[in-house]
């Protein structure tokens, strides 16, 4: 949510900053803008929109080669040029660029301006830029670092922020509570950038800073301190394979390109996790015993949106595999219920950028009270990965598009093999554990088969629900996990209106909202809920309105009762949601194709969610 990016160097510093922040973009796309140190003048360029409007209006020869730069998601203040980074303070000296948010803004800004300051945007930014032109117009021998130390002392909030001094070029200034920044070792030159993604076409050896570093950054490299005082020595680390940038290829948009790397993504999920001789699976981040395991009370999967529908999916498996009574949680909500953290419960914090807010908070609540929490992560070494030290990373692969379609399905086959690795150390016996597991590696493949032709009913469903008033999704048990999915899928990207219910709830009121206009998409795999659920859909029909089934291909009975069917490969009821999803993956893209939207960057979102 926000990108930052900064460089330091030989080089002019607005075209690199222009090429971080389009990688960045996905992370926030309402506004751009960047500051370069011209000679005896801080240059600014700020444009509402992507950051395509911003390369536009950036002369193309602009001079200076310290810079830092902004892509924006608003959170205080509207969508406008002003509200856009960097923000200055009132001499034009400084520039700010901040991601968080700066919780005692208000009173900070009504004692800057009772000083007399006057404020240029809306923004909790802007008292950052003051605050810290205040502190080093007092003493400026103490120098940039000292002001900005001085001016965050005074800020309650999260903050990744970097601050250049007209005074000082050759210098940045960045800090880090609660924001990720990461600093990138060039050669004679230095980055910075709250993502890897936005270095990786410049250097692979970079350091991670952790909340309270500070961090004086020039040409020649950079220097750690902690907030608090004291030097700091961060380790250098070499990025991955993952953070490599492999475009859209020949595919019109990353959604669909994700959506067709999931053979892929599960696989490289799977591989070597997956023991099928002994019907069991290994997990190398775990590291529990089988005594550890046969002890676990209750599990708590933790996480937001999409990761949240994992969890759903990934608790019923481990009660339904391991009976380990397990549930999931919304992670937003989670923290502030003062929740009871027991020392024999195990703890899962589900993410696909490991970086989001609110699931960020529920795991420090848990480690706080002492319990184990194990990070089931796609991005490698962000904060919710390092926080938890211990758990698996699902290896989905950059996720670019906002909305998330590998990384669930990874989550989902990450928490399958956790759950079949715990079933075998308690109740499962070889030979369901050699069927389960060969049958979790057969996914991949599949699944690929499965995506090679657009499925039939596709289309009629996707003129089914951009045509309706609302769109309703019901399923049950897993299913509902998929239904809550499909729904969330298909408000993001076609912002159609809709909702998900678990079927048999449906008649105890959201049945009164049916009628011709509003199309019912029922997940309805062929387990023992089947006919349960097909008796929803006839009373669903009673009522007018017309049914679109995700059912098992070669079930005989659905068909005869939906309207639309879309058929899915038959497999065990805990393994379906990896096939009954991608349907309403593809239902998603397709009616945000048909009604024109933006579907990379759907308006409002933005991946990773910073701030809570
Ligand atoms: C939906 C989506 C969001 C995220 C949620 C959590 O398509 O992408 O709902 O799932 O913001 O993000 P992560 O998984 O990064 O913690």
């Amino acid at each position: 949510m926000c990108g930052i990016v900064g460089y330091v160097g030989e080089r002019r510093a607005a075209p690199v900053i222009l090429d971080g922040l389009r990688r960045l973009e996905y992370r926030g796309y309402d506004s751009a803008g960047l500051a370069v140190i011209d000679q005896d003048e801080l240059r600014l360029v700020r444009r509402v929109g992507f950051v395509a409007a911003l390369a536009a209006a950036v002369p193309a020869d602009l001079p200076g080669s310290t810079g830092i730069g902004h892509t924006r998601w608003a959170t205080h203040g509207g969508v406008t040029e002003d509200n856009a980074h960097p923000h200055l303070d009132s001499t034009n000296r400084i520039a700010v660029v901040h991601n968080g948010i700066i919780e005692n803004h208000m009173p900070l800004r009504a004692r800057l301006q009772d000083e007399g300051v006057v404020f240029r945007s809306e923004t909790d930014t802007e008292v950052l830029a003051h605050l810290i032109s205040i502190f080093y117009k007092a003493d400026s021998t103490a120098g940039p670092e000292a002001a900005v130390r001085q001016a965050l002392e005074l800020v309650q909030g999260t903050y990744g922020v970097a601050v250049i001094f007209l005074d000082h070029p050759g210098l940045i200034i960045a800090a880090r509570n609660g924001s990720p920044l990461v600093v990138g070792k060039g050669n004679g030159e230095t980055f910075l950038a709250s993502d890897p993604h936005a270095l990786s076409a410049h250097t692979r050896e970079v350091v991670y800073l952790e909340d309270r570093d500070i961090v004086r950054i020039d040409a020649s490299g950079w220097t750690i301190s902690r907030m608090d005082g004291g030097g700091v020595s961060r380790a250098v680390e070499v990025l991955g394979e993952e953070w490599q940038d492999e475009g859209r290829g020949d595919y019109s948009h990353h959604m669909l390109k994700e959506i067709h790397e999931q053979p892929e993504s599960l696989a490289r999920c799977l591989r070597g996790r997956v023991v099928p001789d002994q019907g069991t699976a290994r997990l190398g981040g775990f590291e529990l015993s089988p005594r550890d395991i046969a002890a676990i009370r209750h599990l708590t999967v933790l996480g937001c949106g999409t990761s949240f529908h994992a969890g759903l999916v990934g608790a019923a498996a481990m009660e339904g595999l391991a009976r380990i009574p397990a549930s999931a949680e919304i992670a937003s909500e989670y923290r502030y219920r003062n929740p009871v953290v027991a020392a024999d419960d195990l703890y899962f914090a589900v993410s696909q950028s490991g970086e989001t807010a609110d699931t960020l908070g529920a795991v420090r609540e848990v480690q706080v009270k002492g319990g184990r929490v194990f990070g089931v992560v796609n991005v490698v070494g962000s904060s919710i990965a390092r926080t938890c030290g211990r758990g698996v990373y699902v290896h989905s692969g950059p996720e670019i598009a906002v909305a998330s379609t590998k990384a669930f399905t990874s989550q989902v086959a990450a928490m399958l093999v956790a759950a079949l690795s715990f079933a075998r150390t308690r109740a499962l016996g070889p030979h369901e554990g050699k069927a389960f597991g060969e049958e979790l590696l057969s996914v991949p493949e599949r699944v690929g088969e499965w995506l090679t032709a657009e499925p039939p009913g596709l289309m009629d469903a996707v003129e089914l629900c951009t045509s309706g008033k609302f769109v309703f999704f019901l399923g049950r048990g897993v299913s509902h996990a998929v239904a809550l999915e499909g729904a969330l899928k298909l408000k993001e990207v076609a912002y159609v209106p809709c909702m998900a219910y678990p079927a048999a709830e449906m008649k105890h009121g959201p049945i009164a909202l049916l009628d011709k206009r509003t199309p019912v998409v029922v997940v309805v795999p062929d387990d023992v809920m089947r006919d349960k659920t097909l008796s929803t859909i006839q009373e669903v029909r009673a009522r007018g309105a017309q049914v679109i089934a995700i059912h098992t291909v070669g079930d005989d009975q659905t068909p005869k009762v939906a309207d639309v069917c879309i058929p899915v490969p038959r497999s065990n009821p805990l393994i379906s949601p990896l096939f009954s999803v991608l349907p309403l993956q593809l239902l998603a893209y397709r009616a945000g194709l048909a009604l024109a939207r933006d579907i990379d960057r759907p308006r409002n979102l933005a991946k990773s969610v910073t701030v809570e």
